[in-house]
């Protein structure tokens, strides 16, 4: 039985297998629509989501399956002191597959070494957000027909933005990549993530203004600063609004320029850029249900 932690649990081969999958879906939607039925997904989130918790719960619609779950701690019996493993013991009597977000880093982990079904890590605290790479990737592939040879801008929130971390350890293992971090000073880049890439000889620069890396960008990720991370809500207010895409930096950038977002966005992109062709986070939302229904099926073992 395998679970997904994070998005070095599939191999770039597994991972190209799923990303064809995905597209396959895409084309034929029609032709997975019951490959679910009779199972149960289990949506387990601790923190809040929208996106994510209901990309896979419409994943596991379209497949034909049904879901349970809930969507904060509170209504949760985390709530009555239960543990992350008592839960997930007794989560895997009732479903076939989970998909947990926590705000601990590690507790999907912890989860999955007690479970007798599949868990999916949907985000674990400022670690880790696999799915959300898996949903990166997929539109990267689709949208560019590839995934390496890229000069990768990531924006905003680098030291607390999961999205962030998950997609650079996915990147690293593709050619040519090389990654520009622009962010204010307190929301570097951890140093763990710079010394790896030192250690691999992947080259990558440091940089305040966007303004000044624009016209090499074949890619940006913008990230909104992750205010339930901060400790102090005069710091997070200083920062919240440091970055903002808008027209006029766009007019800096290459004309197949993609912009990434995970979304929710706040102020980080104007809401002017959503008709620019190269606004690329809302076809990435889609690109996200695809992912999470070839995930749902590889993980099941099920074959179309
Ligand atoms: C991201 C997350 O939860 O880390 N959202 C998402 O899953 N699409 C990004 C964010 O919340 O900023």
């Amino acid at each position: 039985m395998r679970h997904l932690m994070s998005p070095l649990d599939f191999t770039t081969e597994e991972l190209d297998k799923l990303f064809q999958l995905a597209n396959d879906i895409e084309n034929n939607p029609k032709k997975y629509a019951h490959c679910c039925d009779g199972k149960k997904l289990a949506t387990c989130f601790y923190e809040p989501s929208t996106r994510t918790r209901l990309s896979f719960e419409a994943a596991m619609i379209n497949l034909g399956g049904s879901v349970i779950g809930f969507s904060s701690a509170a209504s949760s019996s985390a709530s009555k002191g239960e543990s992350v493993s008592d839960t997930i013991r007794m989560i895997s009597c009732y479903a076939d597959i989970c998909a947990m977000r926590h705000p601990k880093e590690g507790a999907p982990m912890v989860a999955a070494t007690k479970s007798s079904i599949p868990v999916v890590n949907a985000g674990d605290g400022g670690h880790q957000h696999p799915t959300q790479t898996l949903t990166d990737l997929l539109t990267i592939r689709s949208l560019k027909g590839r995934l390496n040879n890229f000069t990768i801008g990531l924006c905003g929130d680098l030291k607390f933005g999961r999205t962030v971390h998950s997609l650079i350890s996915a990147l690293i293992r593709y050619e040519n990549i090389s990654f520009v971090f622009i962010s204010p000073e307190e929301l570097r880049i951890p140093e763990y993530i710079t010394e790896q890439l030192k250690e691999l000889n992947i080259p990558y620069e440091e940089v305040i203004r966007l303004e000044e890396v624009m016209p090499k960008l074949d890619l940006l990720y913008m990230t909104r600063v992750q205010q339930e991370r901060f400790f102090n809500e005069e710091d997070y207010i200083r920062l919240k609004d440091f970055y903002i895409l808008d027209k006029a930096k766009m007019s800096l950038a290459k004309d197949d320029m993609l912009v990434l977002h995970p979304l929710p966005r706040v102020n980080e992109i104007s809401v002017e850029v959503d008709d620019d062709p190269r606004a690329a986070y809302f076809r990435q939302v889609q690109y996200g249900v695809y992912a999470r229904m070839a995930l749902i099926l590889t993980l099941l073992e099920i074959e179309v």
